[in-house]
């Protein structure tokens, strides 16, 4: 099939790439010449694993195309995939939009023939009925459909999510759209995914149902972590213990940080916004969001407890800082607010990460990058373990403090307690 991914981000990039490798073809169009120009180039603009050899295989082949000319890439193509980014507004909960009426308008001034238009984006309750006004105002109803068709891929493993999802959901009324979206996807359902058609609003509904539901199981083990903390109890038996009633699963019950990324804050937020729109109080969503906010501030206060209260001139070393691993991607991450507040207290921070110097920390105070462990753990008071990284799951601590022996706050539970006590360490964790 002829595909178009509007917006060549962490979704359509990727989500393109592997529908070119299942045989389509596939242009990916953004608005940043400067990413296109990169792509042709075969420079990858974000970390992602495998995405680098996909890409070079299939843009080689020809069926993976990068452009900045919209028109052209919407008429060669009979499915048209809008991923552009729905982050929340400026001082506001709701999504802005922006980006993907601008794009719904531009494709409405190109349609020769028929097409699915599909939104990917993670966008309100409603926005397809929006998308599908604007186009008709220069659109006859015939020569085109709105679908929707949320993503599910998760930052980090992002490959392996598209090719084997545990389901693809697709809104529309239309029985033709439906069994064209079907066939793209056939690859995959033969493979074990379930194909799952509903009304478009319950597709954008589901989207948000999901990720509210994931960020409550994320704040719920949090605050059991902090109670645990308080009664001597271990809050990885407790995720264990409860996450084998097959009615509450164990994923997502890992004690840490506030959650963070691209989806879960904004998209928590936006659904609180739908509550209120339809005058229904989301209350447990609302709580979940007060919650993650409250956890940052609770990190941080303890990274001063650790410190007995004197955070000026200690030395800090962060490994890790992006939100999760295997991504490049800083959005809403904890570090984001632990390191300018660490900073702004008189802080000198050092911080390694496998994906590099990160801009949002180069205009802070005492903040700076280091190209190795053991650089950036050098000579410090306290190592903050803030990113699961692989390569931080095995440290030789010893070596490490071997100049001077710094305390050690795991806020991911990589390392055993009893081991690290034996050995001598100052060691934190998170819920034990
Ligand atoms: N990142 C994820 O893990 C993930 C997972 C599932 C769903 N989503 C949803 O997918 C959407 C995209 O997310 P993302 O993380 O890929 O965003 P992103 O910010 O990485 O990429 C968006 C891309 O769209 C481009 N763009 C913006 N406006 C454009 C326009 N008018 N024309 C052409 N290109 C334009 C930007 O230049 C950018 O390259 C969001 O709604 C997000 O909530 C993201």
């Amino acid at each position: 099939m002829k595909i178009c991914m509007v917006g060549a981000g962490y979704v359509g990039l990727v989500s393109g790439a592997c529908f070119a490798d299942l045989g389509n073809t596939v242009w990916c169009v953004d608005k940043n010449k400067q990413k296109i120009n990169e792509l042709n180039n075969t420079k990858i603009p974000i970390f992602e694993p495998g995405l680098k050899d996909l890409i070079y295989k299939n843009f080689s082949s020809g069926r993976l195309i990068f452009t900045s000319d919209l028109r052209s890439a919407v008429k060669n193509s009979d499915i048209i995939f809008i991923c552009v980014g729905t982050p929340t507004l400026k001082k506001s909960r709701s999504a802005d939009l922006r980006n993907v009426f601008e794009v719904a308008r531009k494709i409405s001034k190109c349609i020769d023939r028929f097409k699915i238009i599909v939104t990917k984006s993670t966008v309100p309750v409603s926005t397809g009925d929006k998308i599908e006004r604007m186009i008709s105002k220069r659109n006859k109803k015939v020569l085109f459909e709105v679908i929707s068709n949320p993503e599910f891929l998760r930052e980090g493993e992002a490959i392996r999510d598209f090719r084997f999802p545990d389901r693809i959901v697709v809104g529309s009324n239309n029985k033709k759209a439906i069994s064209k979206l079907k066939s793209l996807y056939e690859p995959l359902i033969k493979k074990g995914a379930k194909f799952f058609s509903t009304s478009r609003r319950g597709a954008e509904m589901i989207k948000y149902a999901s990720n509210a539901f994931l960020a409550t199981k994320i704040s719920f083990i949090n605050e059991i972590a902090n109670l645990c903390e308080k009664i001597n109890v271990n809050v990885e038996e407790v995720s264990i213990g409860i996450g084998l009633d097959q009615r509450i699963g164990g994923r997502f019950l890992r004690a840490g940080p506030a959650y963070g990324g691209s989806c879960f804050p904004k998209d928590t937020k936006a659904l609180t916004v739908t509550g209120d729109m339809y005058k229904t109080d989301l209350s447990i969503i609302k709580s979940v969001i007060k919650s993650n906010e409250k956890r940052k501030i609770l990190l941080t206060t303890r990274v001063k407890r650790i410190l007995s209260n004197k955070i000026k001139n200690k030395k800090i070393s962060f490994l890790g800082v992006t939100f999760k691993p295997n991504t490049d991607d800083m959005r809403q991450s904890t570090s984001l607010t632990m390191i300018p507040f660490l900073s702004k207290k008189g802080a000198k921070i050092t911080y390694y990460d496998p994906t590099g110097k990160k801009n949002e920390f180069s205009s802070l105070k005492n903040v700076s990058f280091c190209n190795s462990i053991n650089n950036a753990c050098n000579n410090v008071d306290l190592v903050i373990i803030h990113t699961e990284w692989e390569e931080f799951k095995a440290l030789d601590f010893k070596k490490l403090s071997k100049k001077n022996k710094f305390k050690i706050f795991d806020i991911r539970n990589l390392y055993s307690v009893k081991d690290m006590k034996k050995k001598g360490f100052n060691y934190y964790s998170i819920g034990r």
